[in-house]
């Protein structure tokens, strides 16, 4: 099994269940360390409990707002002064909600943009600084297959989000390639989380016959964290179980 035992990695969404399942898959790959961020400071410690609990990998727990401080250098440079240096990073924190067009406020469309998209541009560009120093350092940020397709049972503010996700994955990558920074995309379908918990979906309607786990999207982060990626910038890993084949 490789290893990613000198490699630092930050987490947004850390105690989430996209991110936590990241978390895990890290700390089993033995990362050299982990810092993971999070609104809700107790679902954080927790994960981080039972990760060094599994693995025996401790994580730096950082409790933030992402709409107020993903802008603030202060969230990087403390997982950088905690690290030592920021090799990887995954952008999971985002929000979504069920319901029509009609459903949309001016508030709640700012509010999904504001994290979904603002805050994991100004993530992505303070890591910049810390990875243009060393030369190196990718980053993964989570899309969705809603940001191709429209989605179907969400806000439209939650697709419209998730297609800017990609489209600025694509931006930053091109910006990353000549200081050596990587920045790819991953689109998870449905994924059985907290997010998702009412969605109701039928695992019939998926081709591989069944809702994805956390787990599923960690795999598919891992290798673009990995060495094996190392010739994979711009890109998108679809992972959806075939629900959509673009
Ligand atoms: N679950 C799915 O089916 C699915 C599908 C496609 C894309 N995604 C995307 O994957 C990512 C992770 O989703 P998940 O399913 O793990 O959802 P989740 O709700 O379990 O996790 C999201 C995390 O983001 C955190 N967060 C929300 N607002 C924040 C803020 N302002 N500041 C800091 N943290 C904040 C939440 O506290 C939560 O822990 C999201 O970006 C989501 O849009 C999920």
């Amino acid at each position: 099994m490789f290893s990613l035992e000198n490699k630092t990695a930050l987490i947004t969404g850390g105690a989430g269940g996209i991110g936590a399942a990241c978390a895990l898959m890290f700390a089993r790959h033995r990362i050299g360390a982990m810092t993971l961020t999070d609104l809700r400071k107790e679902n954080l410690s927790e994960t981080a409990a039972g990760i060094e609990k599994e693995t025996g990998v401790k994580s730096v727990c950082i409790d933030a707002d992402l709409r107020r401080e993903a802008a603030d250098a202060g969230l990087i440079a403390e997982a950088v002064k905690q690290m030592g240096r920021l090799d990887i990073v995954v952008n999971c924190a985002g929000v979504s909600r069920m319901g029509d067009l009609f459903a949309v406020t001016e508030q709640q469309w700012d509010l999904t943009f504001d994290i979904n998209v603002k805050g994991l541009f100004f993530i992505c560009r303070e890591a910049f600084k810390a990875m243009e120093k060393q030369k190196s350092g990718c980053i993964i940020n989570m899309a969705s297959q809603a940001g191709r397709g429209g989605g179907i049972v969400v806000t439209p503010d939650y697709p419209s989000s998730k297609a800017a996700v990609l489209t600025l994955t694509k931006s930053l990558a091109k910006a990353g390639a000549p200081k050596g920074i990587r920045v790819n995309s991953v689109s998870p379908g449905l994924i059985a989380t907290e997010m998702t918990v009412t969605y109701g979906y039928d695992p019939k309607a998926v081709p591989l016959g069944r809702i994805g786990t956390g787990e599923d999207v960690a795999g598919a982060v891992l290798f673009l964290a990995s060495d094996y990626a190392s010739y994979i910038t711009g890109a998108c890993i679809d992972v959806n179980g075939g629900i959509a084949m673009i």
